[in-house]
């Protein structure tokens, strides 16, 4: 199956960025353990990071002419109030399903509130990288 995985701002700074709450593994040991779930599915996988909102939203319309079957997307804070990214979601027609490494519902009360969540078919997260495994088995099996 063609993936486009998405992996928003400051996803990058894994294992730099607040360990206590993110851990204290890199961006790179992220890429590897989605390559290495992807690879047991022989899927097409294509992982993409950008820190920029434009960036993210040009990856998705690309992925519409790319025939992508599946998104999966850490916004990071975009998730929060990116309604250009929702929008993009939704244009595209393509399935997609949201993820976070940590319990956005169980850290600061902005965390909570998700505008790409209505045009994504499942929300994963609160268990770091296990959460893209979540997602990767659910658009096999669904
Ligand atoms: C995050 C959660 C977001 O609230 C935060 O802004 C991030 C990372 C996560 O994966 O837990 O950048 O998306």
């Amino acid at each position: 199956m063609k993936i486009l995985i998405i992996n928003g701002p400051n996803l990058n700074m894994l294992g730099i960025r607040e360990p206590q709450v993110y851990g204290d593994k890199t961006y790179q040991d992220l890429v590897d353990y989605i390559t290495k779930i992807a690879s047991n599915y022989q899927d097409d996988v294509t992982v993409f990071q950008a820190n920029g909102e434009k960036e993210i939203i040009e990856r998705i319309h690309q992925a519409y002419f790319d025939q992508v079957k599946a998104i999966i997307i850490n916004p990071g804070a975009f998730g929060h109030y990116s309604y250009a990214i929702r929008d993009a979601i939704a244009s595209v027609g393509i399935r997609c399903i949201e993820v976070h490494l940590t319990d956005v519902d169980h850290r600061e009360p902005f965390r909570k509130v998700s505008v790409i969540r209505d045009v994504c078919e499942k929300s994963y997260y609160g268990k770091n990288f296990v959460s893209y495994k979540e997602a990767i088995d659910y658009i096999h099996q669904v």
